[in-house]
């Protein structure tokens, strides 16, 4: 039932304002003891020419509205608060889920639009670093929240694969290929060249300029410089495989930026064509002052280079014409807000509004481990990689002494799962310092509590051994606080997720399952769930079925698997 338009439509009928601009105002109070939903009739003040405490009391005394479902109506301070009656909310909830059971959740409002969802996006020959963890992690969620709603959703890796760091690199390899074996840990080698040359560079102006010149050639398509870049890329995608395979991640598309680079003389022939390419000390430049930005953006360097937005314009094109988007979402750190600022502000030039109205740079804060900030032209990072295993051996040590089965499926399920929920466990533009024993924590607000909440319902279903059916329940028997609190979340699943994707914040889903996860522990502490009460016994376990639904669908929109025990 739609408790809000109810409410909406009795309260238009008292006073004459249409029922949609009534139903906006309508709020759920935080405090519960503040009924279920809550009209501020100062909304209505002026409109009405009156006080809204005497509006309120007017369209107390008036209201015609169901008494079985609205059970009470008080007035606080110019508001009205409705409460709804507890069996309807049983009701509500228990209906809402059972037309969709398993798939409770999904939806298709996305049906015939498109978006892509670009993430992850590492760089080749450079280490995977927790920058790229967590644009890997909230990437995934959103394309999988997409999904779960009826869009057609595409992942897209846009691997840095292209940029002077490949010419430093191939002048690096010149000098000292042969001190290194790469068929092992071939990032941390080329990693190791790559601090080398760059020491080198800053100490000889020409070995700077030699590595420009490479690059040029390798723009050129010279042959040796070629082969030379897709070795790289192939010894890094080996380990970028690594993790994506930890991850359970695949992609729909791995077109990096180097995909672009024959694409690139369109963007400036038609941002020439329209007279926007202006000359700046030798390079071409798109200045954007009209659109608010001051800082030009930078289309093609003085040698003729072009740059890494020059390869965002070219494949917003391509991305256009391929896909037809809708949206399309970049997921990428803060420190490139002007970058993306600059690149789709150029882009209206280049494709229509259908498709730069679509642009959206998802970004998220700086994240550190506890020891301190890592970069990678320093050489001081953390693998990734040794991260992920980290948290799986840690998971294996704490469920060693337990009496379940498959022990080591488990400790990736959880460890891998403690990851991705601590990742994803606060607004997304936060800093964070990542601290993997604090996503360990089984009793904390992680990704294993709510994991072992899910489990737990499971062991309470098989212990029963039926799940009951939802036209035999009574629904006065779940009127109880932690049973209506419980159903009260279980039924905003729906709203949630489309709340999430309004603000593409994964976070929205995770302090939500916590939420669930933490009524449900109270609602197992309070009521006994097998009992002699067969009625009782049977709304319990459907709400507990319910809650196994919700958790378990929840926790795979992250990207995180259930455990069967735990
Ligand atoms: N490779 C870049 C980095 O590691 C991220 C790429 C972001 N995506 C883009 N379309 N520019 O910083």
């Amino acid at each position: 039932m739609d408790f809000k338009g109810l409410i909406a439509e009795a309260i238009s009928n008292v006073t004459n304002i249409s029922k949609e601009e009534i139903k906006q105002f309508i709020e759920i109070p935080k405090e519960e003891s503040n009924g279920d939903y809550s009209f501020p009739c100062f909304r209505l003040a002026k409109e009405l020419k009156n006080s809204p405490v005497n509006i309120a009391n007017n369209i107390k005394e008036n209201i015609k509205i169901d008494e079985n479902v609205i059970s009470k109506i008080d007035v606080v301070n110019g508001y009205l608060n409705f409460y709804v009656s507890k069996e309807n909310i049983v009701k509500t909830a228990i209906d809402k889920f059972e037309s969709q059971k398993e798939e409770y959740g999904k939806s298709n409002i996305g049906e015939g639009k498109t978006v892509l969802v670009e993430y992850s996006s590492p760089n080749i020959a450079k280490p995977f670093h927790i920058g790229h963890l967590k644009t890997t992690i909230i990437g995934h969620a959103l394309y999988n929240i997409y999904k779960s709603q009826g869009f057609k959703t595409l992942g897209l890796n846009h691997l840095g694969d292209y940029g002077t760091q490949f010419a430093k690199l191939i002048e690096a390899y010149k000098r000292w290929g042969t001190e290194y074996d790469f068929s092992e840990n071939a990032i941390d080698k080329l990693a190791d060249m790559y601090v080398r040359i760059n020491n080198l560079c800053s100490e000889d102006e020409n070995v700077l300029e030699e590595c420009r010149e490479t690059f040029k050639k390798l723009e050129d398509g010279d042959q040796y410089c070629t082969e030379l870049w897709n070795r790289f890329k192939e010894l890094s995608l080996q380990e970028f495989n690594k993790i994506y395979e930890l991850l359970g991640i695949s992609f729909d598309s791995m077109n990096g930026e180097a995909f672009y680079s024959d694409k690139m003389q369109e963007v400036i022939d038609i941002l020439d064509e329209k007279g926007k390419l202006i000359e700046s000390k030798g390079a071409k430049v798109v200045n954007l002052e009209d659109q608010g930005i001051e800082t030009p953006c930078i289309i093609q360097k003085a040698n003729g280079s072009s740059i890494y937005a020059t390869r965002d314009l070219a494949a917003i094109i391509y991305r256009s014409r391929t896909y037809d988007f809708d949206k399309c979402l970049y997921v990428v750190g803060e420190e490139q807000r002007l970058h993306f600022a600059q690149v789709f502000a150029v882009a209206k030039y280049l494709v229509d509004k259908k498709y730069t109205d679509g642009l959206e740079h998802v970004y998220y804060g700086m994240i550190r481990l506890p020891e301190g900030k890592m970069s990678s032209r320093k050489g001081n990072f953390v693998k990734v990689e040794d991260l992920l295993n980290e948290a799986i051996t840690k998971a294996r040590e704490i469920i060693e002494q337990r009496e379940i089965e498959n022990k080591d499926l488990v400790a990736k399920q959880v460890g891998i799962g403690a990851v991705i929920f601590e990742d994803l466990a606060e607004s997304r533009i936060k800093n964070q310092v990542f601290d993997l024993k604090e996503a360990l924590n089984f009793n904390g607000e992680t990704g294993p509590y709510i994991q072992y909440m899910a489990v737990r319902t499971k062991s309470v279903l098989e212990k029963a051994g039926y799940i009951p059916e939802a036209n035999t329940l009574n629904v006065n028997k779940a009127t109880d606080e932690s049973s209506i609190k419980l159903l009260k979340y279980l039924m905003n699943f729906g709203n949630i997720i489309i709340n999430t994707i309004e603000k593409n914040e994964p976070s929205i889903i995770s302090r939500y399952l916590i939420d669930v996860a933490k009524s449900y522990s109270n609602f197992y502490n309070q009521n006994k769930i097998l009992s002699d009460d067969k009625e009782m016994q049977d709304i319990r376990l459907y709400i507990t079925y319910m809650t196994k639904v919700v958790l378990t669908n929840g926790l795979n929109l992250l990207g995180i698997e259930v455990p069967d025990k735990m």
